[in-house]
């Protein structure tokens, strides 16, 4: 075989080997012990004398190159599958890390922090009671005669005939008037879940909170029910709303009022929202009931008291205009991420 044309042929196989596998053929071809450049050796005996020392040289000549390309090509070789495995494995430092996830509060839960918040604020204890509640705390001692359409089996879950889910945070105010033993005065506000049997739609629920607020002392009256109630608005909406009473009737105040406080979509110039008339009905509150708190042993001629409930999910829905009650409670987050505390 002619020594020029084997190196040419190998040197151009190597320079066009794509890997390692490839090369490792190539150097078993040209330079294993039954390679190509051994059968040339091989030949050196049928030559005349003297031409065997240079065609040795010539032959050892061309294994050097065969070798040092074979060399060269595989440290390029080996470079590109290392550049190709790191590029492989290539982490992106630019990427984002990952943010957890951070919860955010109920708007329920906002607007129960904020009530909290402002009668604390005012020296008011924050008082609880059961959901699972008697009938006497219920309807007896708030002064709800047992024919009282508000005890009726379709307004109420009762439970058996003493027991009920509670259907008012009134509850909480009846016992609360009856661990005070008579000690005065009393100053407290108790945010609640409520039930009752309804319907549900965009603005009624079966279950929903309410806060009650009550304080029993000397000398407390109409016009400290009314500068509360209006401190309340205040912190709740922001200042420049008005508060206005409107006669009701609650059997456990006396006189009871409806609170209406100045629209706060059009400022009471007159909208849909507030049906043309300027007001936002907002609670129901009163100077509690002379019998509820004779019942409690409270003196009524001695001191007398204010009490008022407020329905959270109505302050939540007016302060974040929410349009259906139900959005507060099927929990899309979606929906729930977006409420900012109250300042
Ligand atoms: N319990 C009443 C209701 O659920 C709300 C209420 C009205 C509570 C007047 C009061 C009050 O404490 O004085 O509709």
């Amino acid at each position: 075989m002619d020594v020029n044309l084997m190196e040419e042929e190998a040197l151009k196989a190597i320079e066009e080997a794509k890997d390692l596998a490839t090369l490792e053929n190539l150097r078993i071809k040209y330079l294993s012990k039954k390679g190509l450049v051994q059968g040339l050796l091989a030949e050196m005996k049928n030559l005349p004398k003297e031409e065997k020392p240079q065609f040795g040289q010539v032959v050892n000549k061309v294994k050097e190159k065969i070798t040092s390309a074979l060399e060269a090509k595989s440290l390029k070789l080996n470079d590109l599958a290392l550049d190709a495995q790191l590029e492989k494995e290539k982490i992106d430092l630019s990427l984002d890390a990952y943010t957890p996830y951070i919860g955010t509060m109920h708007p329920l839960n906002l607007v129960v922090q904020a009530l909290e918040d402002c009668f604390i604020g005012m020296g008011y204890k924050v008082a609880e009671g059961p959901e699972v509640e008697l009938d006497y705390y219920n309807f007896e001692k708030a002064n709800i005669p047992k024919d009282h359409p508000s005890r009726d089996m379709q307004d109420s879950f009762f439970i058996d005939v003493n027991t009920l889910l509670r259907t008012h945070t009134t509850a909480i105010q009846m016992r609360e008037l009856e661990k005070a033993h008579g000690q005065m005065p009393i100053k407290l506000v108790c945010p609640g879940k409520v039930y009752r049997r309804d319907d549900d739609d965009a603005t009624h629920s079966h279950q929903f909170m309410q806060c009650e607020g009550l304080v029993v002392g000397e000398n407390i009256t109409l016009a400290d029910l009314k500068g509360t109630l209006q401190f309340m608005v205040d912190s709740l909406f922001g200042e420049g709303k008005k508060i206005r009473f409107r006669p009701s009737y609650f059997p456990f105040t006396e006189p009871s009022v409806e609170v209406d406080m100045t629209c706060h979509v059009c400022g009471g110039r007159g909208c849909p929202a507030c049906k043309d008339t300027g007001w936002i009905e907002i609670l129901g509150s009163g100077m509690v009931h002379p019998n509820v708190l004779a019942i409690n042993g409270i003196d009524p001629k001695k001191y007398s008291g204010f009490a008022f409930g407020v329905g959270i999910e109505r302050v939540a829905m007016l302060k974040y205009g929410i349009k259906d009650i139900r959005d507060l409670y099927t929990n899309d987050m979606r929906f729930l991420k977006d409420f900012k505390r109250f300042d």
